[in-house]
Formats: structure tokens, C-alpha cells, sequence
């Protein structure tokens, strides 16, 4: 539990993303006697909204995702409410006086926590604003700023912007968001991999064959075309959530767990990327658009019919890569990762297939031959490990079968903290285990820019599978391809 007092401001505070997930995350945490005290939190917008409209806004915000409102009492005195044009530097400086008056009311310390719930393009001027007026300065206090992906657009912009949240604020007062490290089964990765003994001698190109690393959608792309349609998957999956399941998968143990050693080790892994080999792109990556089809039974249009999407869009909204770690442990083994909308189910697993036996003297009651072994970290829709092996089928005749041992990771504690209410605990402790490093981010950013560049010319369209929405994705991106 966080001990510093402390002032959370929440820019983007009438926001969708304020109102589903981060006041409901806060509110969780006061409920669970895990928000420190005193806190006190400021909802920031451009709207001229009062304190107690504020207050009412977010009361039924937290209604509407179900919150037992038994703290609501406790709660609603905290929440203040100030406007301010993120372009106007004056309107920071109004909010720096009230940030310091309430500071000085509530006894918080000048500890100042603040979330960027707003859209990226405004990113650059608030951390700079912030600064200009003095609320990013640390002496007896922290102060510790926290933005969501996209971090930048490509390598350059990726850069840029780095540089104008350094401006103002040290890399270890930024927290880097990524949802997916704050999902407990993507965290027990590293306890799966480094405190068992029994798999770290198998977890290598000598015994494995490729892993498979899998984030599909049955959704579509919702009501954020905007952002979408000149974002693509690429940018909005690879870049960010696939690009860390695959460190977790693929780094090496740190001597201990302690968050820069393990972003260290991550880095490692995005340093020995092979890179994209430009010159056969096409067998190592396959590009997808959803075209209509039916999800649970019901017709949904393709993508370019989609309100908000340009009819022409050449945007992937599915894309499967082959990417190889060039290094002693990973030699050789293709790294499958794919992601896509509009898929048959939604699924996100990691399936780590195992070699074959030298020599078979087995087969199956058909007389075939059967799979190798295979470990699946599965972390939907169920949350569980699963094993799969080959043992006797019951009976007279010495018949293979495949069987599966299943461990149900959530089975007995149902007491969970959600994403955000994790990633927000953390902050307010200043761990940055479960954050993106800036050298991470533009290693990543490095890897994946010259595809991006290359995909986005004209010769895009021909690439680009169209897949039936509803199916798995296009033809030529399933299994070992
Ligand atoms: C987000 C992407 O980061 O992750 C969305 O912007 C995607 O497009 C979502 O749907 C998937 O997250 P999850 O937790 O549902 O797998």
C-alpha cells in the first residue's frame, strides 16, 4: 500500500477514459484502504464544470460500472474539479496555485501524481506547461507524470516527443503505460519461467521449435476510426503489448527483480531483434483488412465500410509476423506474432510449440503420426497454463493419444486488482517494473519503422489479404506459414 500523501490530477477528466477507468481504479483503491491519506484528486478539463458538477459527473460515472458506492461519502470530498486550455500557459499557472492551496489544505506534501487521459498530439504541450509553471519539480517531494500509448507514431515522432517530456521531467518520473503488463497472467510469465527449474533447461532453440504469440479480436474497430484508420495494427498492437509479451518470453533472468534490471534484460531482447529482412518481406509478414462477415451469427461490415473509415483505407487491421532473436538462446527459433480485429474469437495466448521426438516408434489409433508437445500461457479468455503430452490411449493396442494437464491460474482468488487499478497502485509507489523504458520504446520503434515505411507505400494495397470477418485472419498467415 502506497504511504506518500499526494495531489492525483487527471488531464482528459471528463473523458472516456477517466470515467471508465481511472476514476472507478481510484475509487477501488480508496475502498480497498489502498489510496493513500491524505489524497486529494483533480479532475482537469477544457469544460467549465464546477466542483460539485464534477463530483455528480463522476458519481454516476461510477455507478455506471457498477461501483458499490459505500465509500462514495469518503470519497467525494477528495474530488475538486479545475478547467484549463492545455494551450494557454496561463490557465497552469491558475491551476498551480489551486494544486498548491489544496496541497497546503489537505496536507499532501507536494507529492503530485499526473495522468494524461488526453490525446497524444497534447501530450507535448501539458508535460511542457507542467513544467513552465514548477509542478514537476522534486526536492522533498515527487512529482510523476503518466501518458498511455501511442508513445509517438514511427521512430522519429517517437524521439520527439521523448525530448519534450524530458524537457520537464526525468525518464524516472515518467510512467509509460502498457495495459497489458498489468495483467496478472502476462506478470506470471517471469514466475513461471524463473522460479521453476524445470522448464528453464527446455527454454531454448535446442528443444523448441517457435513460439507463437497470439492477441486476436472479435471486435472490430468500434468507434475509433479516427484513430485507427491512420494508426493500423501495427502501431496500435505490435508496437506496444505484443513487443513486451515477446521480451517476457524470450529475456534472460535478472540477478534480481527490481524493475530497470528486468527493463535491462527486455532491452536485450529488442537489441537482437534480427532486422526486418526488407527484401522478402512478404515471407515474414502477412497484412490483413477485415471484409464483412458474421461474428456470433450476426453480419457486420468490413472495415472500409465502417463509419469514419475512408472507403479506400489500405489500413491492416490484421497482421502475423515471423521474427527471429539473434542470439544463443533463440538461434533459429521463428517467433509467429500475430494480432487482428474481426477475428473468429478473442483469444491472447503465448503457445510455445516443443520439438518432436528424435524417432517415433508411436502413432495414434489411426496409425498417425502425433503432435509434439506444447506449452500454452494463456491469458484469454481463460486464465490458465496448459501442457500437452503424449501417453498411452487405454486399451489393448500401444496407441499414442495427445492429453492435456491444465492449471487454472485464478482458480481460488477471486480478490484481484483490475489493470488500471494496478498500474495506478504502482505509480503511486514508484515502481516502474510494469512501464515502459524510453530505449525499449524506440528499440521497438527501430524494428518496426522500416516495415511501416514500406507498407505505407503504394504497393500497399496489393499486400494487404482482405479476410472474412468472423474466420481466423487470412489463409497464408495460419499455423507455421
Ligand atoms: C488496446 C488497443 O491497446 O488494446 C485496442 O488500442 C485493443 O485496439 C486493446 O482492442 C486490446 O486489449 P485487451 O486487454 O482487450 O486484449
Amino acid at each position: 500500500t502506497p504511504k506518500d500523501p499526494c495531489a492525483i490530477v487527471i488531464f482528459g477528466a471528463t473523458g472516456d477514459l477517466a470515467a471508465r477507468k481511472i476514476l472507478p481504479s481510484l475509487y477501488a483503491l480508496l475502498c480497498s484502504g489502498r489510496l493513500p491519506d491524505p489524497s486529494i484528486i483533480i479532475g482537469v478539463s477544457r469544460s467549465g464544470l464546477s466542483h460539485e458538477e464534477y463530483r455528480e459527473r463522476t458519481r454516476q460515472a461510477l455507478v455506471e460500472s457498477n461501483a458499490d458506492m459505500k465509500c462514495w461519502e469518503d470519497f467525494a470530498p477528495r474530488l475538486f474539479y479545475r478547467s484549463v486550455d492545455v494551450n494557454d500557459v496561463g490557465t497552469f499557472t491558475n491551476l498551480a496555485g489551486f494544486i498548491k492551496d489544496k496541497e497546503s489544505e489537505f496536507q499532501t506534501g507536494g507529492n503530485r501524481l499526473f495522468h494524461l487521459s488526453v490525446p497524444p498530439v497534447a501530450y507535448e504541450a501539458i508535460a511542457q506547461s507542467l513544467a513552465h509553471v514548477g509542478l514537476a519539480h522534486e526536492k522533498d517531494n515527487w512529482s510523476r507524470l503518466v501518458v498511455e500509448k501511442p508513445f509517438g507514431y514511427d521512430l522519429e515522432s517517437s524521439r520527439k516527443l521523448a525530448a519534450a517530456l524530458k524537457e520537464g521531467f526525468k525518464e524516472k518520473q515518467i510512467f509509460r503505460i502498457d495495459h497489458y503488463l498489468a495483467k496478472e497472467t502476462v506478470q506470471n510469465m517471469l514466475m513461471f519461467r524463473f522460479a521453476n527449474s524445470i522448464f528453464e533447461p527446455v527454454w531454448n532453440r535446442q528443444f523448441i521449435q517457435s513460439v507463437h504469440i497470439t492477441a486476436a479480436e472479435s471486435l472490430g474497430v468500434e468507434h475509433r476510426a479516427g484513430f485507427y484508420d491512420h494508426t493500423g495494427v501495427l502501431r496500435d498492437m505490435f508496437q506496444n503489448h505484443m513487443m513486451q509479451l515477446l521480451s517476457l518470453v524470450a529475456m534472460e533472468p535478472p540477478s534480481i527483480y527490481e524493475a530497470n534490471r528486468i527493463r535491462d534484460e527486455k532491452a536485450k531482447i529488442y537489441r537482437s531483434l534480427r532486422p526486418f529482412p526488407m527484401d522478402s518481406l512478404d515471407e515474414n509478414l502477412v497484412l490483413g483488412q477485415y471484409a464483412a462477415g458474421m461474428i456470433k451469427e450476426k453480419s457486420v461490415p468490413s472495415y472500409v465500410s465502417e463509419p469514419g473509415v475512408s472507403p479506400n483505407s489500405t489500413t491492416p487491421t490484421f497482421a502475423s509476423m515471423k521474427a527471429y532473436i539473434d542470439n544463443w538462446r533463440w538461434q533459429g527459433v521463428p517467433f509467429y506474432i500475430t494480432s487482428g480485429k474481426r477475428m473468429s474469437t478473442k483469444r491472447t495466448d503465448i503457445e510455445v510449440k516443443f520439438k518432436e521426438v528424435p524417432h517415433s516408434m508411436f502413432r495414434n489409433i489411426l496409425g498417425e503420426h502425433i503432435t509434439a508437445n506444447r506449452l500454452t500461457l494463456s491469458i484469454h479468455p481463460k486464465e490458465e497454463v496448459m501442457l500437452s503430452f503424449q501417453a498411452k490411449t487405454p486399451g489393448p493396442g500401444m496407441c499414442l493419444r495427445n492429453v492435456t494437464m491444465n492449471f487454472d491460474y485464478a482458480m481460488g482468488h477471486p480478490l484481484r486488482l483490475t489493470a488500471y487499478e494496478k498500474v495506478l497502485l504502482d505509480v503511486l509507489m514508484g515502481d516502474h517494473t510494469l512501464f515502459w523504458r524510453q530505449d525499449s520504446v524506440d528499440l521497438c520503434w527501430s524494428y518496426l519503422t522500416p516495415m511501416l515505411k514500406e507498407c505505407e507505400c503504394e504497393e500497399q494495397a496489393e499486400r494487404l489479404h482482405l479476410y472474412k470477418a468472423g474466420t481466423d485472419g487470412p489463409k497464408k498467415a495460419r499455423g507455421d506459414w
